[in-house]
Order: structure tokens, then sequence, then C-alpha cells
């Protein structure tokens, strides 16, 4: 087997990039009026479209092509089948089955009754909840729940619960605590009342530093605030993998809701780890979530590799990555809701493609994961467009925006779409000399005015942009939304050839920070850093 850049599908595509750098987005466009239609897919609600991005018939063949070498698609159906594909844990991925109504088998075990058992326990505490069946050590009803967590039990459920708030209960405020910095933590529990605030500690491995020292943290808060030992039942529940952690920190395992080695931590909101979005949102809205994401999966599973979303939206990816070295990319969501979309596809995208390494234990001569960025349109468009449009380097984008607002404000919807359409038309044409010339002679300017100011505002264009519309950011959607990307990201893992469902290099940070914390706690002088890290720990202990 050739090497992955020397494999005949990736000099294809290296030669064709080539000829695709020669031509401008806007003569695409110029030369082929149905560009649209054939650079665009829909799936349900979802049009996904990539006409916007230098691609041509002869693209899309080549990119299959790497799919098919690289055997694409008997990794989904690897993944399906629940396979030990993380090779390096030596684990199945399963976030599908989370949500499936299909058995789905691991180590020749059907775990669909095990994933129906904690949504229908998930199920019974919601309801119990809303209605006051379980309530609070003063019998008040709960009107507040903590959900303490980091990383993959944080961002997701942060995430759904701002998407969804049209949807939120107002009986209900959900807060999230996952900083280690206690200005999160205090700035959330003074404005809680320990009688009516729920606790959700969530950690799939339930060893996690900052999760713990916050759970405890939360702890002390509530007995220090009238709660008493007997009351922390009822008041504090745990998301875990970790039974037996789970009961060491004090928590009955009656109040514990399980999932499973299987579900890696970024992929893990359809678990238990949703529990905060169903007491949010309620259990419907979140079977809702389960649903949409479950019509994404078979979309995935079963829609060939050219009408299928989440191959081609990761092929575009690897086009914009590795051919044309765009290594920084932007998610732009023209919905308010999505602010944290964004920073929840960071842990999803960075965390499981930034690898070196392949599956094969060598490492990669080509570049994986982008650097992944963004901020809701149009507060974007104020602070960093300007880059996008005439920096220098070039930034990949993905445009999202919903049809429909559940904010009927005036003419705010259309304003917002007017500017998603203007900003992607506008990253893609650009404005050349000749029209900058004729807008500012219209304008009255003098000739040599005039052409000092012409190079400013020229734009280049030809900046590569994905739209992604939707009619509503409904539950079922947003499901779907979400699905979309986690299927992206594995297909442009299989591409890559590397293992996207482990993390290991969140490690080495972690042990030194553990080391470093025994000797901040001690009063000799810190030596056993380089110099750099000496010297900062020495300002810090002088100055703490
Ligand atoms: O950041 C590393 C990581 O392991 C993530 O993958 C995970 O989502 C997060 O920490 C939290 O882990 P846990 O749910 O085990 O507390």
């Amino acid at each position: 087997m050739p090497s992955l850049t020397q494999s005949p599908a990736w000099l294809a595509l290296q030669a064709h990039q080539s000829v695709m750098a020669q031509q401008h987005l806007r003569s695409l466009f110029q030369q082929d009026p149905q560009r649209f239609e054939k650079f665009s897919l829909l799936f349900n609600d979802i049009l996904l479209d990539y006409s916007k991005q230098p691609v041509d018939q002869e693209t899309i063949n080549l990119l299959l092509a790497l799919a098919r070498q690289q055997k694409l698609s008997d990794w989904i159906e690897r993944m399906f089948a629940g396979e030990k594909i993380n090779s390096t844990e030596q684990r199945a991925a399963l976030h599908i089955a989370l949500r499936s109504e299909q058995p789905v088998h691991v180590d020749g075990i059907d775990v669909l009754p095990e994933v129906k058992r904690v949504l229908k326990q998930m199920e019974r505490f919601t309801i119990a909840v809303h209605s006051g069946a379980r309530r609070g050590y003063t019998g008040k009803m709960f009107t507040d729940i903590v959900n303490i967590g980091i990383g993959g039990s944080d961002l997701g459920p942060v995430m759904v619960t701002e998407a969804l708030k049209p949807y939120q209960l107002n009986s209900i405020t959900p807060h999230f605590i996952s900083n280690i910095d206690g200005a999160q933590l205090s700035a959330t529990l003074c404005h809680l009342n320990p009688e009516t605030t729920l606790f959700i500690i969530a950690s799939k491995t339930f060893t996690t530093q900052e999760t713990l020292t916050n759970a405890h943290a939360a702890r002390t808060w509530f007995l220090a605030h009238g709660g008493g030992e007997q009351d922390i039942a009822q008041h504090f529940v745990a998301v875990s993998t970790n039974r037996t952690a789970v009961e060491k920190f004090g928590i009955d395992p009656d109040n514990m809701f399980e999932f499973w080695d299987w579900v890696g931590g970024r992929y893990s909101l359809w678990s238990a780890i949703g529990l905060p979005i169903a007491l949010a949102v309620s259990m419907d809205n979140f079977y809702a979530l389960l649903a949409g994401a479950r019509a994404m999966d078979q979309h995935f599973a079963t829609a060939p590799l050219e009408k299928n979303l989440p191959v081609m939206l990761g092929l575009i990816g690897i086009w914009q990555i590795n051919f044309f070295a765009t290594s920084s990319h932007a998610v732009l969501p023209y919905d308010q809701s999505l602010h944290r979309f964004p920073a929840y596809l960071q842990q999803l995208e960075m965390e499981s493609n930034g690898k070196r390494i392949t599956r094969d234990g060598e490492a990669v001569d080509y570049a994986t994961g982008a650097v992944v960025w963004g901020e809701p349109g149009t507060n974007g468009q104020h602070a960093f467009y300007q880059l996008l449009h005439q920096g220098t380097q070039t930034v990949s984008a993905d445009f999202l925006a919903p049809c429909q607002s559940h904010y009927p404000v005036g003419d705010h919807h259309r304003m917002l779409l007017a500017n998603f359409f203007a900003q992607t038309e506008a990253l893609m044409t650009g404005k050349n000399a000749q029209e900058v010339r004729a807008e500012l002679a219209a304008l009255g300017m003098n000739a040599d005015a005039l052409e000092q100011l012409l190079p400013h505002k020229i734009f280049p264009g030809n900046r590569p942009t994905t739209s992604i519309l939707f009619k509503k950011l409904d539950p079922e959607t947003l499901g779907a939304l979400i699905a979309l990307y986690e299927h992206k990201v594995f297909v442009q893992s299989v591409i890559w050839n590397i293992n996207p469902f482990d993390q290991w290099g969140v490690e080495l940070g972690k042990q030194l920070a553990g080391k470093i914390l025994a000797e901040l706690q001690q009063d000799s002088a810190v030596t056993s850093h380089d110099a750099s890290t000496n010297g900062l720990i020495g300002y810090f202990r002088a100055n703490q």
C-alpha cells in the first residue's frame, strides 16, 4: 500500500488542485448557472450548499475516489456494527446506539435494552422533578439545576440547552459549572437557594479534577447553607460510567445515571449526560433530539456517498485542509441560540482529529484537523470578518441559519439572513479594481485620491464557504445537525487514517498540573522546571 500522500487518489487530487487554484469562484459561477443545483444537497429540512467551495464535478469525483480508496463505507459499517474502532482504548464508538431503535451489539451483546433502561430512568426522574413528586429537603419544588462537569460532560448540554431555549420550561433554570476557577462556582451559587437546587455531577470517569473539586465545593456550600448530610441524596445525582467512584463520593447509586465506556465524552450528550437537557426542555424534547440524530445516522449509513451530507461536508473539509492548506475553519451561526455551537464543535473536531499518529502508529505527513473557532453572526462581522475578507490567510467557513426564527421581532430575522447571504456572496465574489474604480468615480472622487484609495477597497474574494440552512431550530433539526458534524469528523478521520475517539493529548498537561499543585503548596523555592516555569511559579507565589 503506498502512503496516503503517494496514493493514486491523493496524487490525482493534488494535480487537480493546481488547476482549480487558477479559477476564481466568481468565474465558476459565471461558467455554470446550474452550480447551486449541482453542488448542494437536501436532507429533510437541512440544505447543505457547497457550491461556494472551489469544486467542479471532477473535484467531487476525485474526492469520492479518495473516500473509496480509504474504504469509507467499510468504516461506516464497522462503526455501526459496534467494532472496537477506538483501537488505542480497545473500545467501540457507539454514540449511534444511544439514539437507535434497532439492536446494536458490543461484544455480541445487544446494548439497546440498557440504553432504553437509562432513558426510562431519566424520564421517570425528569417527570418526578417537573411534577414535584421529587422535591427539595424542605418540601419546595426544584427551581434550579446545576450541572457540574467539563469537556464532553458540559459543552454538549450547555450548547443544546442554549440552542433550545425557546423550549425551556419556565419552572426550571439550568446552570453549568465547568471551570476549576472559583469565579464560575461562586457566581452561580450566590444566586441560588439550596432548598430548591438540584446538583448533577456529570463525569464519565468520575476522576476529573475540576469536576470533583467543584462537586465537593458545591456539597460544602449546600451543607453550609442549611442542607444536612441526610439531604444530600435528595439534592445530588451523578451521571457516570464509574459506579465505584460515585459511591466513594457519597452519592447513593440509586441516584446514579449510568452510561458506558463505548460512549466517548464528546459524543455523550445523547446519553444520561443529557439529563440537564431533559430537565430543562422536557424528556419529550430530548427524545425528539435523539430522533433527529437517528434520522441523520440512517442517512449516513445508507445514502450513497455523493448524496451523503456528512460525507460531503467531511470531504469538502479534506479538500480545504489538505489540498488548499487551509488550517483555520470558522463556524458562523446566524442564530444567537447557537452561540455555543462553535465552542462545542471545537471539542468535537479538535479533540477528535487533532492527531499526528496514524492507526498504524506512523507519524502523518499531511495535515489533520483544522483550528475551529467562531461566533454568531452578525457580531462576528463587526469583529473579525475584516481578516476573512481582506487578510492574508484563507479561512474556510461554515455559515448556518434557520429560515424561521423563534423570536419574530419586527424585521430582525430577514435582516439577519440578509447579512448571511451578503457575507457569503461577498466572500465569494469579492470586488475587483474595475468595480471599485467605477464605484469611486460615481461618487465624484478625483483621479489622484481615487488611485490612492483603490487598493484598500479591493476585495480578492474567492474565499470558500459552505452554507447550511434549515427550516427552524427545533429539537429534531438540532439533533440532526449535531449528528451531521459528528459523522463529518468520523469521515475525515477515516481519510486521515487516525483514531478520532481517543484523546491522549490532554493527559500531559493534567499530569504536570498535579505535580505543580503539590509544589504550590510547599514552602521551599520551586526549581524543578525550566527557567520560565520556575520564574512564573516564583512570581505567583510571591504575589498570591
Ligand atoms: O479533556 C479531556 C476529557 O477527557 C474529555 O475528553 C472529556 O470530555 C472531559 O475530559 C471530561 O471527562 P469526564 O467526563 O470523565 O469528567
